[in-house]
């Protein structure tokens, strides 16, 4: 007998089908990884709790929900307030979803049946929330598996599954996390279809983005018209993390777009712009950064750092394969920068001993990428045993283990112009032996460039997920042929 069909997830149009058997695949693989874990004894149940709906501050204003990542990468629920069990042994799922009150059918709309979510998501089980003691108590589950661990990027520690009556059963916390991650770090070929797409749909808005941007608009134009095709185009109801797009000076804030700083300089001619935005869908992220002139046309200088740049990114995505050192890779980019800085006339002397002093953090103080995937800055990148190099550059590389088939990756080197690093470079011996002084005052306010792609890692190298005009000449052309489709001043010239 046909296997019967999957429930998918698909916003209409030409958005994505994302299959429910990319959820039950991945509770699979959890089962599979915990059996296979010391300490994981049998009749164990492993116990999640979604996000919770939250409110602007003390009102009743909801904040627009998007699901917990651990949670939607073993059940790929939308809806807020659920807890979800997955026994080990059988690998059965049972969804826990709130009983609502009568109200919501008022003012929230149609309350749905335990059925209706059984279908959604194809699970084994649905049962309420409130109910979530006896339906456990009925499993003699020897020992709940509930997720307790620190992101190693943030340093926060997820939040443990709780609801009242927990306490009679044996709960274990620590078994849980570290298996997860690994799980989550290692995609599926179902999640790679997904990441291609948020990838191509963030591609095509990058390249919208660049065919409409004039000097004299706002940073924040930018921010909303990427924004709009995600959203029209792709489905995409949320970005992967705050719209970066700085131009001029703002280029070298390397977490431009926050609230202190909200994309709101107008782009003059002359400025770079450094656009770093992606889509999510169905949570999952994308994070491409593409950097250009706003007039479309390169100067000498613009063009010398832009492929300064493209160089080390290029060399870094030719030597990725599995088994390299991530952070052989860091330095790999560092070292081209350095060498490209050396022809560009800032620098001079040894790379090596360049190397020796981290002057590369100067010009690149961030890592040079991160694993992707629910999260933008995904799990899995400091793992029991792998230590962070504490070494300026390096230090704040999310990563630091070798790298693997099926991981994704963005590698994003950039070189800025930070005047405060600057002026510390100047003022430490060591390294402003090395710097030319006033080619460098050239610089000073450029900004930076950033160049960043999402990959995948194949058996023996690389699939570049994004597709975007990269070499100076693409983007010149880009640009060029953008002005002549979009310009109102171009268009009425030729009435
Ligand atoms: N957009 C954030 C990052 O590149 O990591
Ligand atoms: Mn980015
Ligand atoms: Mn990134």
């Amino acid at each position: 007998m046909a296997a019967a069909p999957q429930p998918v997830y698909w916003l209409g149009n030409d958005t994505l089908r994302v299959s429910a058997a990319l959820f039950a695949e991945n509770r699979q693989r959890l089962c599979k990884g915990l059996k296979a874990k010391d300490g994981v004894v049998p009749k164990s149940v492993v116990v999640l709790q979604g996000g919770e709906q939250e409110q602007r501050y003390c009102t009743d204003t909801d904040l627009l929900f998007r699901q917990e990542s651990f949670f939607h990468w073993a059940f790929g629920v939308t809806e807020p307030d659920c807890y979800g069990a997955i026994d080990v042994d059988s690998g059965k799922s049972i969804l826990f979803v709130p009983k609502l009150p009568e109200s919501y059918a008022t003012w929230m709309g149609e309350i749905f049946p335990k059925e209706h979510f059984k279908e959604k998501y194809a699970v084994d089980e649905v049962q309420y929330t409130c109910d979530i003691v006896d339906v456990l108590s009925n499993l003699r589950p020897a020992v709940l598996l509930t997720l307790r661990g620190q992101n190693t990027d943030s340093g926060s520690i997820c939040r443990e599954a709780s609801f009242e009556g927990i306490s009679r059963f044996q709960v274990n916390n620590t078994l849980l996390h570290p298996v997860i991650v690994e799980c989550r770090l290692i995609k599926t070929d179902m999640e790679l279809e997904v990441l291609r797409y948020t990838n191509r749909i963030s591609s095509e808005a990058h390249k919208m983005v660049m065919k409409h941007v004039k000097a004299g608009q706002k940073e924040y134009e930018m921010e909303s018209l990427f924004q709009h095709y995600c959203y029209t185009k792709g489905g995409m109801r949320h970005t992967s993390y705050t719209c970066i797009c700085g131009t001029g000076h703002n280029s070298s804030v390397i977490f431009y777009g926050h609230a202190g700083a909200p994309n709101d300089k107008t782009a003059m001619d002359g400025d770079m712009c450094l656009f770093d935005m992606g889509g999510e869908y169905y949570c999952y992220t994308s994070d491409i950064t593409c950097s250009f002139p706003a007039n479309g046309k390169f100067t000498p200088d613009q063009k010398a750092m832009y492929e300064a740049v493209l160089r080390s990114s290029r060399a870094v995505m030719a030597a990725i394969q599995p088994g390299v050192k991530w952070t052989d890779m860091h330095r790999l980019a560092d070292r081209v920068h350095l060498e490209e800085l050396v022809k560009i006339g800032i620098l001079n002397g040894s790379v090596e001993d360049m190397m020796k002093v981290h002057l590369g953090s100067i010009f690149m103080p961030h890592g040079l990428g991160h694993l992707l995937g629910i999260d933008v800055h995904d799990v899995g990148g400091y793992p029991e045993g792998v230590e962070r190099i504490n070494e300026p550059g390096l230090q704040n590389l999310l990563m630091g283990r070798l790298v693997q088939e099926r991981m994704v990756l963005t590698v994003e080197p950039g070189i800025y112009f930070i005047n405060h690093l600057l002026d510390q470079a100047l003022a430490s011996p060591t390294q402003s032996c090395f710097i030319n002084n006033q080619v460098l005052a050239r610089f000073r306010g450029f900004g930076g460039v950033r160049i960043e792609e999402n990959i995948a890692v194949t058996a023996d190298g690389i699939e570049l997920l994004t597709c975007v005009p990269r070499t100076v000449e693409e983007i010149e052309a880009f640009m060029a042929d953008s002005a002549k489709t979009f310009s109102p001043v171009l268009s009425s010239e030729k009435l």
